[in-house]
């Protein structure tokens, strides 16, 4: 694809209507939908936003507080405004769509105090016609020689009103929550975070929140909230002010006080803004991969390329095995892995994920030995990692390695390369690495700079050795996956682990639709649907999964993910005529659409397999049983499809009849339309091959 940029100066839309000592400078995005006016007020710096002639973002100030220097508050002015556009499309490499248009119009300004020290910064506005981001740009400066420490960053979003608001708490170590929904006013981060209802350490600072945040205004609009390109900084959390609808960046700390350690020159990520009128388009928006850089590792498809996968997994979370060789019940052997090797090349899935393959598990929560226990290099003697990667490679089945750090980063970082070297001598080209527990060093926590800077290592020493990187325990996706494709996948969700522990932990059936209009949002979720054995019975009792299994296929469209998992025990999978949807199923894309959706009820995707004509439709519903009729006006007109239409049955019931499914056949074009009626908690799965 031919990439175009033209860099114009939009004069029209440079406007100024301040008075004579203080100028705003106004950026719309290119269909002059989203306004951003700038301006100082009593020295501060502040923006507003409004969309379709509504002020959406009130008056928001920015700043930053410092180590040894004076908080970067006040005496400030703009000066050297200057605008320009860009209209080009890029190629993502894998992902949910091929082409992806990146038009904005941007606004450069630089802040400079007024006063010794006389610091200054270009702040940079690009807008989009489905909102904005902006960010900080210090340049190198007398004023800031050596270290620069970031106390706080005191980036303002103002809002207009009691918005409705899909919220999860502002922890610092972890984003396996449920989402929240209430109005702004009653956010309460903190009476929400339940004790020992997650792996890992917890803290929650103040009433705060993580992002992506979603919203809807009682007029209709959809905001998100959330960053992009997060290099070398600190997550950033949102302290909510319930009494005045405000919110201030309140980034992730350590136990120092240090928010962020740098020195200049250095940009800040970008504050992200998502603003449409359909929910839908919310997912469609490409504001967070547009915001970052382009591809910096070319192209790695001759080592990574989307795909499904089995696992020796799902056992572990259902106790039917275990990670650890001395409980006696350890069942990552060569035997299953082969069993599994079998299966995946019978049914065209191109990997398997093999955890408890290695030492350590005996004491890997064990806070005396998790520091030293892994060496991610030595098998345990069931099992054979060579004669496990050449049956695979025999098969056409690729390995995905576990490493499973127990958060003892430190010992993971000076142990990483021998481990990474050790997968490209193996011809292993994908890992799925895990951090569960507190951070070692003690004092850093899962979403500060520090492991933002791990969680990069990871994807560089990735590169290096042709390994793609899929994280659990992750830092959130700020749409990095543009400029290093290895990047592939993460969890930073509550996945579908939680279901098969403890009854009380199953996530509700309203999970799954907010999920994909918020955490969705920031990139793509390891997420490990397709359970069809949903009761977990004989393994687990009195303790259902709250989905359908016609909902379990629409994960495969619905979840946005270039590898997807089927979960489930193989038993389970065995003379399904379900498990063809997840044979046809692919994992790379044309194009996506979101046919139609609103927060935490339902949400209906369709996608284009990348390089053919055939599509996928997948949707799902909460509690409330959804009637739907699919129209079929997306596909193109004049061709004839082969339908498989996969939906939930007259008795299907979340709980009582879950595995009841309708699956049927037929031809149809783009004239036609699908009843698909989903149950409560339910879903359906159509696929449509061009004849
Ligand atoms: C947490 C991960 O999310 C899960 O998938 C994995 O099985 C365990 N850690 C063990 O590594
Ligand atoms: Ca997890």
């Amino acid at each position: 694809m031919k990439n175009m940029i033209i860099m114009l100066f939009a004069a029209a839309i440079l406007a100024a209507c301040g008075g004579e000592a203080e100028r705003t400078w106004v950026v719309t995005s290119p269909d002059q939908q989203v306004e951003v006016a700038v301006f100082t007020q009593a020295g501060k710096p502040a923006y507003t936003v409004s969309y379709k002639g509504n002020v959406t973002i009130d008056t928001s100030y920015m700043g930053f507080e410092f180590r040894g220097q004076e908080p970067l508050t006040g005496n400030m002015s703009l000066t050297n405004g200057q605008l320009s556009s860009a209209d080009e499309t890029w190629e993502m490499q894998w992902g949910e769509q091929r082409e992806v248009k990146n038009q904005y119009n941007l606004l450069k300004l630089t802040v400079k105090e007024t006063a010794a020290p006389s610091r200054v910064f270009d702040l940079v506005f690009k807008v989009y016609d489905d909102g904005l981001g902006f960010r900080y740009e210090f340049p190198e400066q007398a004023a800031m020689e050596g270290d620069v420490v970031i106390t706080d960053e005191l980036t303002e979003f103002n809002l207009t009103g009691d918005h409705k608001v899909w919220w999860i708490p502002g922890d610092w170590d972890i984003y396996e929550y449920l989402y929240n929904t209430t109005r702004f006013s009653e956010i309460d981060a903190i009476s929400k975070f339940v004790e020992g209802d997650h792996l890992g350490q917890t803290y929650i600072p103040e009433n705060a929140v993580n992002t992506p945040v979603t919203m809807k205004t009682d007029d209709g609009v959809y905001l998100s909230f959330h960053e992009a390109d997060l290099t070398d900084y600190a997550g950033m959390t949102l302290k909510v002010d319930t009494d005045n609808f405000g919110m201030i960046s309140e980034l992730v700390g350590n136990d120092s006080g240090i928010k962020v350690k740098t020195s200049a020159p250095f940009v800040t990520p970008w504050r992200t803004i998502q603003i449409t009128d359909r929910a839908g388009d919310l997912i469609e928006s490409n504001l967070i991969v547009n915001l970052n850089d382009p591809n910096e590792l070319g192209d790695i498809s001759e080592w990574f390329e989307p795909i499904k996968y089995l696992g020796i997994w799902w056992d572990m979370h259902l106790s039917t095995g275990t990670w650890d060789y001395a409980s006696g019940k350890h069942i990552a052997t060569t035997e299953y892995a082969k069993e599994l090797i079998d299966f995946a090349s019978e049914n065209d899935l191109k990997g398997i994920l093999v955890e408890g393959w290695n030492t350590g598990w005996e004491t890997w929560t064990d806070p005396e030995m998790r520091d030293t226990i892994f060496d991610f290099t030595t098998p345990y003697p069931d099992y054979d990692i060579e004669e496990v990667v050449r049956y695979g490679k025999e098969k056409g089945v690729g390995l995905i390695m576990h490493h499973e750090t127990s958060a003892a980063v430190s010992r993971y970082e000076e142990r990483m390369d021998t481990a990474y070297q050790m997968m490209e001598k193996l011809g292993i080209h994908a890992v799925k690495t895990g951090y569960v527990g507190a951070v070692i060093p003690e004092g850093e926590y899962h979403h500060g700079q520090w492991m933002v800077n791990h969680y990069q290592k990871t994807v560089d020493y990735g590169a290096k050795y042709k390994v793609a990187i899929n994280m659990h325990e992750p830092i959130k996706a700020t749409g990095k996956r543009r400029t290093y494709p290895n990047e592939i996948s993460r969890e930073g969700v509550r996945g579908q682990e939680y279901n098969a522990w403890a009854a009380p932990s199953a996530s509700p059936p309203e999970h799954l639709p907010i999920v994909a209009f918020t955490r969705m949002l920031g990139g793509p979720i390891d997420y490990t649907p397709g359970i069809f054995n949903l009761s977990l019975k004989p393994h687990k009792e009195d303790h259902p999964i709250f989905s359908t299994l016609a909902q379990q296929l629409s994960l495969y469209v619905v979840i946005n993910s270039p590898i997807q998992m089927a979960a489930d025990l193989i038993q389970y999978y065995k003379d399904q005529p379900a498990f063809q949807f997840i044979r046809d199923v692919p994992v790379n894309w044309e194009q996506t659409r979101i046919i139609d959706g609103e927060i935490g009820d339902f949400v209906i995707t369709a996608r284009q397999e990348r390089g053919t004509d055939n599509w996928f439709v997948g949707g799902l519903t909460d509690e409330n049983p959804k009637p739907y009729t699919l129209e079929l006006d997306f596909l193109p007109e004049g061709k004839t499809y082969k339908a498989i239409i996969y939906k939930d049955a007259e008795d299907t019931h979340y709980i009582d009849n879950p595995t009841a499914i309708d699956i049927s056949e037929r031809e149809v074009t783009a004239d036609d339309e699908i009843v698909v009626d989903m149950t409560a908690a339910g879903g359906f799965a159509v696929s449509l091959m061009e004849q």
